[in-house]
């Protein structure tokens, strides 16, 4: 059985906050999913009916609502998650490469993440940005026309960067309930 979980007092207040920009709480959905988001590091089911009995929401809405947006963490996530685009428009620019590059420098395969918890790697649909191709997001940010090169030097700054913030909120929580 796992441990009860609460917002703390900032989240409730951000919630609250939300909650009076919208007529129906169906509509503060997604802000507050992201809010439990930072919170927690990710969805684990436990937040989610956390989400659900806060906005007094039907579970279902909230996990069908979670399961359409990939950047809504639906397992833990490293400090960097690193998405390379590798539909038609990038993967004709050079997506393979790209994955080749992120594959060799972090040790890992799509999907995976560092032990460490400093980075996860994801191959994904369509960023919108097919004008500007190949494209990747790390976290919140897009990187348009990378280049193999260009992406190796980010990847090296991130693991320097990554070494002094250490692993993102709940990261070593959850190694240790996972190897328990
Ligand atoms: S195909 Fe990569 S951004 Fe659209």
């Amino acid at each position: 059985m796992s441990e009860p979980i609460a917002f703390s007092a900032a989240t409730n207040a951000k919630i609250a906050d939300l909650l009076g920009r919208y007529p129906r709480k169906q509509g503060a959905l997604i802000p507050t999913l992201y809010v439990a988001q930072d919170e927690f590091g990710w969805l684990k089911p436990e937040v989610m009916q956390l989400v659900a009995d806060t906005l007094e929401l039907p579970l279902a809405s909230v996990l069908a609502t979670a399961m359409f947006y990939t950047m809504l963490h639906k397992k833990p996530v490293g400090r960097f998650h690193v998405q390379i685009c590798t539909n038609v428009s990038c993967y004709l620019l050079g997506s393979d490469d790209l994955m080749a590059v992120a594959q060799q420098a972090l040790g890992l395969a799509p999907g995976e993440s560092t032990p460490d918890g400093l980075f996860t790697l994801e191959s994904v649909q369509c960023l919108c940005a097919c004008d500007r191709a190949p494209t990747l997001q790390i976290n919140k940010e897009d990187y348009f026309k990378v280049t193999p090169a260009k992406l190796k030097e980010l990847l090296a700054q991130l693991q320097t960067e990554g070494v002094k913030l250490g692993p993102p909120v709940g990261w070593l929580a959850e190694q240790h309930h996972a190897h328990a």
